[in-house]
């Protein structure tokens, strides 16, 4: 998410810059206050330095078949203006990274993604591209295209590159492609190897975009659909006919955004909350609208077209959002349900899958767009974090416990090898662990989900809890 204000109670001098060497040689900086609001404080609030770390201890043993990078990007403000109105969504990009190489993890990294702020304090130039708005910043995932890294956010800037290092390079725009905002959640479809996203402007209320990046790395698609109100639309789906976009009751607010709330999205009571089937190559006025209950929704695990003509869409669901709970999505719990769009009879059918609280749903990737079987997501307790595996053929749900006092993110499911089917490779998540204040990059072999993990390996320092990342394998 993009909408910022601050002020400064940081400077450049307590800002640690990077350290170079062993784990135990990492500098630490105190948060500069506990400022009462959940997500600045704890394991949501941010680390004021960017490390860098070698020769990572590891307990069990790292696949040698991984070679890469394990990336994750979330927000991590380095100025607050007002604690109390703080929202999650908000503050300057860390990407964390790990890289796998030889049964090692030769190193972890973690870097400010460079915007303003950032830059400012660091005493650096500006990207190439920095925007001339002040939305620039870009916190919320981090993928690679046509051959980039790339952190990305929704409705604001465009993606940033990124070195294989984590270090900033500049913003980018797909050669000039773009002419807006892009999205958080762009998604690959495996089968042409474009790059698929449903994108929205903050200062555009009336429409969001279909938009396709071409192999070539620049836009070939951007279809404008009509909307009202500023919708907030997070992720979308796909099948191999349509495009799904979700019109939901939480959007942009005058009202909040006149008493100047750093994140003036709510919800809206009475929003009508519809999901447009959008055929892939089709203009606008092909979109089919169906009606659904109102409820919010960020992420879509996946879609595909069933055999009997109709749409399944698995994602978390929620039954509100922003519209008590105006600091992060507190409005819980979240359940994970089928959604069955028919497009002759114009109706929603709902099932839901799993009722244990979750998010972050992710599947085999290989899959997008087509029937899937198994959806990861990251389990929600209070005084524990799982990761879950939920499959959707017999209706059973595995889960990794990580124990007493760790608290797992996103799960990101890696294939162990082109040919493997759906289910045979790793599912690998930060675990933050309370009791030492560090975090740990958790290898789960799919296969044996619930039994102990393939390697767990022992970061010096703590990732916040944030959002979105990738297993970015090393190119041949
Ligand atoms: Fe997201």
């Amino acid at each position: 998410m993009t909408t910022r204000s601050a002020t400064s109670p940081i400077t450049k001098a307590t800002i640690p810059q990077r350290v170079h060497g062993a784990p135990d040689a990492v500098r630490r900086a105190p948060f500069p206050a506990d400022i009462g609001n959940p997500y600045l404080t704890g394991p949501y609030g941010p680390v004021l330095e960017e490390v860098t770390a070698f020769d990572l201890p590891v307990t069990g043993e790292i696949p040698v078949e991984l070679v890469g990078r394990f990336v994750r990007n979330g927000p991590n403000p380095i100025e607050v203006a007002d604690p109390a109105n703080h929202h999650w969504f908000l503050g300057e990009g860390m990407v964390h990274g790990t890289y796998l190489r030889d049964g090692r993890a030769e190193w972890y990294r973690n870097r400010f993604v460079r915007s303003r702020l950032v830059c400012d304090r660091l005493d650096e130039p500006y990207p190439a591209g920095t925007p001339r708005s002040r939305v620039d910043v870009v916190n919320t995932h981090v993928q690679f295209f046509s051959g980039k890294t790339l952190a990305l956010v929704e409705s604001g800037p465009p993606a940033m590159a990124l070195s294989h290092e984590l270090e900033t390079l500049s913003y980018e725009d797909f050669q000039g492609t773009l002419g807006g905002a892009f999205s958080a959640h762009p998604h690959l479809d495996p089968l042409t190897g474009e790059w698929h996203a449903v994108t929205y402007d903050q200062g555009v209320k009336n429409e969001v975009r279909h938009v396709v990046v071409g192999t070539d790395g620049k836009v070939r698609r951007s279809v404008a659909v009509p909307v009202s109100d500023g919708p907030m639309v997070h992720d979308f789906a796909m099948t191999q006919r349509y495009v799904l976009i979700f019109d939901l009751p939480v959007a942009w607010n005058d009202t909040a955004a006149a008493n100047g709330h750093p994140f003036p999205y709510r919800w809206s009571e009475g929003r009508t909350a519809r999901v447009g089937l959008l055929p892939r190559e089709g203009a606008a006025r092909e979109i089919l609208w169906i009606d659904v209950p109102p409820c919010y929704v960020f992420h879509m695990a996946n879609a595909f077209d069933a055999a009997d003509g109709t749409v399944a869409v698995d994602l978390v669901e929620f039954s509100s959002m922003f519209r008590t709970s105006l600091n992060g999505p507190g409005e819980g719990p979240p359940v994970l349900s089928r959604w069955t769009l028919d497009a002759k009879s114009g109706t929603v059918a709902k099932t839901v899958l799993s009722r244990r609280a979750r998010e972050f749903p992710r599947i085999d990737e290989r899959l997008t767009g087509r029937q899937h079987r198994y959806i990861y997501g990251a389990g929600i307790q209070t005084d524990r974090g799982s990761a879950l595996c939920f499959d959707t053929e017999t209706g059973v749900e595995l889960a990794h416990d990580f124990g007493p006092g760790r608290f797992g993110s996103e799960c990101v499911f890696v294939p162990k090898s082109d040919a493997a089917g759906e289910g045979e490779g790793w599912v690998m998540t930060y675990v933050w662990n309370a009791p030492t204040n560090t975090s740990d990059l958790v290898i789960i072999d799919a296969a044996q989900f619930e039994g102990p993990p393939r390697a767990v390996i022992h970061l010096p320092v703590r990732v916040p809890f944030g959002f979105h990342g990738s297993w970015i394998a090393d190119e041949p």
